[in-house]
């Protein structure tokens, strides 16, 4: 067993999931540390989103521990925000009192983000100044852009104070360019409040830029158990380079053979790792192997 060390803000440990008879997450271990943005990619329906609500306490998994803080997933003390595509702000609220809202979003009572206090709104206000909407504060979702409607939802969700910032393809709705500012963005924002990002995209460019890790989660492997029903693994664990503040780097060579290489081992169906193989090259990386999995 892999000890969680004093770093560590999530810790996730032989953890399966399943919906009916179909095994979703198979055998998930994973460790990350404050102050990682860490990315998860992987082929559609292979269980992003599922793993993002396991450890947003939504839903249970069959087996295994999650724990954010020394804290089961669930537990009020691990209030986390999310931030999700789209829909996530109130069309008759303004700005402020979308945001307002956040802090009391996982609270199980009536809220009017009306009848605020001032120290209330006076955090509020921090948040969207944090995220460049101050002069947004009183204009209602339809009056702002899409780029500007997700910064509203980053500050819904960091008003929360969440130890980890949970993201499930944030920029996913946006158009290129606002795609690529808001990234730029957010890796200021990253850097300058020292975040923990939970980032899931399907888009693999936007998981090597944004990521100081990034990992890999398939369905596509092999290993020694025979005919069993098989879930998705995560299949790599990179360590990436220092985050460049620049979208320049996104035509080197270095990038593109990177994205190139993680296309083939999580997003091919045909080429097939052992479980032995996998490129854990993180130094967080763990994996449990069953018995079955670590002979042969
Ligand atoms: N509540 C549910 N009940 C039954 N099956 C579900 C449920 N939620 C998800 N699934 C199934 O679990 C699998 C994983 O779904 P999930 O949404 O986690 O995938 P994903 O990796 O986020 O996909 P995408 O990239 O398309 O967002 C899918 O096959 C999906 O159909
Ligand atoms: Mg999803």
């Amino acid at each position: 067993m892999a000890m969680s060390n004093e770093q560590s803000i999530l810790h996730i440990e032989d953890v399966y999931k399943s919906y009916g008879d179909k095994l979703i997450l198979d055998n998930i271990d994973l460790s990350v540390n404050k102050g990682e943005f860490c990315t998860l990619v992987g082929p559609s329906g292979c269980g992003k989103s599922t793993l993002l609500r396991l450890i947003l306490g939504q839903e249970k998994a069959d087996h295994g521990a999650l724990t954010i803080n020394g804290h089961a997933a669930g537990y009020p003390d691990t209030e986390r925000g999310i931030v999700f595509q789209r829909y996530s702000l109130y069309p008759h609220l303004t700005v402020l009192e979308n945001v307002l809202l956040g802090k009391h979003l996982s609270k199980r009572r009536w809220y009017l983000p009306w009848v605020a206090s001032q120290a209330s709104k006076d955090e509020a206000m921090h948040y969207l100044d944090v995220l460049r909407l101050s002069a947004a504060a009183n204009k209602y979702p339809h009056e702002l852009s899409g780029g500007m409607q997700q910064r509203v939802a980053i500050a819904q969700a960091l008003i929360m104070k969440p130890p980890v910032l949970l993201m499930d393809e944030p920029f996913g709705a946006l158009d290129p360019d606002t795609r690529e500012e808001l990234q730029l963005f957010l890796l200021e924002l990253w850097d300058k409040e020292k975040l923990t990002i939970f980032f899931v995209t399907h888009d693999l460019e936007e998981a090597c830029f944004l990521g100081s890790r990034m990992l890999v989660l398939s369905q596509y492997y092999a290993d020694d158990r025979g005919e069993v029903a098989r879930g998705a693994k995560i299949v790599s664990d990179y360590a990436l380079p220092s985050v460049a503040l620049s979208t320049e780097i996104k035509t080197s060579s270095v990038f593109q053979e990177l994205i190139g290489s993680v296309r083939q081992q999580g997003f091919d169906p045909s080429v097939l790792q052992h479980v032995r193989d996998f490129n854990l090259e993180h130094p967080d990386s763990f994996q449990t192997l069953l018995d079955q999995e670590r002979s042969g």
